[in-house]
């Protein structure tokens, strides 16, 4: 451990309190550990392992691909397995004649989706400014663009590296929104229509959203109809809707798009990543509605983004591949009955008096616990063999927990086994009072 830390500190990365885990082997959600520890990897890998570790059609689809060619760029090789994928990615997700741009990652994803939408709004309205309005509790990446544009105050830059922007919008969740004891419901939408308008309808490009919150604040869910709302406004104004479906994306839900949950709440562009690489891959797909779409052939548009180097690299494509041949050959009812039952066993937590609120849908959930908690609870969950992702998120003092959003493929061994682990967690917590 000595020798190790020296090294550890020269990787630029922020890292945790706690020990990390020496990983020597893995299967489905578990991390087998050197010292004999097996894990139940409770955050699929930064909520990305949908589909679990090491999966026979992923491995298949990569080593098929290897045969063939391992790169080629799609300016010299003929993008047969990127439209591949892009044909079946559309289907998945119930947008199937949508057209695509590939990236590297999320952020990647969200950049190229703000220059899609300033693009298409030009075309479309002539002369307008490419304003992206986002919410106060958000993330969309790591760069310099997504940085300032993101609500998560524990990331955003200094105001002087800010780029002049910064979040718009209150989210409408209790601790980001106050409405004198009030619950958020679809009226917090009408933020939504003031930020518009305090910026002129004719500045905007897009209104960019997390449809489900993903880490900033652990999983808060939009009060019903809010996004429906929110798309209403946006088309009233003639402003684009982006989905940032990066976390939430490809079932982590319980649906293929979170946005599913809700009728009347599809966007214009929506951007996936994490569930489509499920881990074996970096990705982004930026999926662009085709009434849309088609202006960005007009003779007028500004060119359309390179791919970039490493985007659509024909291994990533056949990962990607391998995980859509994974989730569809998953039994749907039954993952979602399992997402079920781990939601209302967790919510049982809040029982607990460490426990202010659960919340979450699918596989996707937010244990939010008295600030000061969340490391004990972290701590007595690994001793107990899970390991969940942490959140810090909102208001003031920062609302925290942990992000509990295990592989869909979990079995329901696997599931009680969370279970236990983190309710014996929250128990142990009495000796932190
Ligand atoms: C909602 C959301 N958007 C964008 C990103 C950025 O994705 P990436 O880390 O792949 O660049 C993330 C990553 O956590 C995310 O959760």
């Amino acid at each position: 451990m000595d020798q190790y830390a020296p090294r550890r500190a020269r990787l630029l990365t922020s890292s945790r309190p706690l020990p990390d885990f020496d990983v020597v082997a893995s299967s489905g959600p578990w991390l087998h550990c050197a010292d004999g520890r097996r894990i139940l990897d409770g955050s699929s890998g930064l909520l990305c392992l949908n589909v679990g570790q090491r999966s026979p059609a992923v491995f298949a689809r990569i080593e098929q691909q290897f045969r063939r060619y391992s790169f080629g760029g799609a300016a010299v090789v003929r993008p047969d397995i990127q439209m591949e994928l892009m044909d079946r990615l559309c289907r998945a997700v119930g947008r199937p004649e949508d057209f695509v741009a590939l990236t590297t990652c999320g952020t990647l994803g969200v950049e190229v989706a703000v220059g899609l939408a300033r693009n298409i709004t030009r075309l479309r309205n002539g002369k307008r400014r490419g304003d992206i309005l986002t919410s106060t509790l958000s993330y969309h990446g790591n760069s310099a663009l997504t940085l300032a544009l993101a609500g998560n105050h524990a990331r955003r830059p200094r105001p002087q590296d800010a780029l002049g922007l910064a979040p718009a919008f209150p989210a409408p969740y209790p601790p980001t929104h106050s409405h004198d004891g009030r619950a958020c419901d679809v009226s917090c939408a009408d933020e939504v229509a003031l930020a518009i308008e305090a910026r002129g309808a004719e500045n905007v490009a897009a209104v960019l959203l997390e449809p489900v919150n993903g880490t900033t604040g652990g999983a808060y869910v939009p009060p019903e109809g809010y996004l429906r709302r929110v798309s209403e406004i946006c088309r009233e104004r003639e402003v684009l809707v982006i989905h940032d479906e990066v976390l939430t994306g490809l079932w982590r839900t319980g649906t293929p798009l979170a946005s599913d949950h809700w009728d009347g709440a599809e966007p214009d562009l929506c951007i996936l990543s994490k569930g489509l690489g499920a881990g074996y891959t970096g990705v982004g797909a930026v999926l662009v509605s085709p009434e849309i779409a088609t202006l960005l052939r007009h003779q007028d548009a500004d060119p359309l983004p390179a791919m970039g180097t490493m985007a659509a690299h024909p291994l990533q494509a056949a990962a990607c591949l391998g995980v859509l041949d994974e989730l569809e050959a998953m039994d749907t009812g039954a993952f979602q009955a399992r997402g079920k039952r781990l939601g209302a066993a967790l919510r049982t937590l809040a029982d607990s008096e460490h426990v202010r609120d659960v919340r979450g849908l699918g596989h996707l959930y937010g244990v939010e616990v008295t600030p000061g908690l969340f490391w004990p609870l972290m701590e007595a969950a690994e001793q107990r063999g899970a390991f969940f992702y942490p959140f810090t998120g909102a208001g003031h003092p920062r609302s925290e927990g942990l992000v509990v959003a295990p592989p869909l493929n979990s079995t329901d061994e696997d599931i009680e086994f969370l279970i236990t682990a983190l309710c014996g967690a929250v128990a142990a917590l009495d000796d932190h009072r």
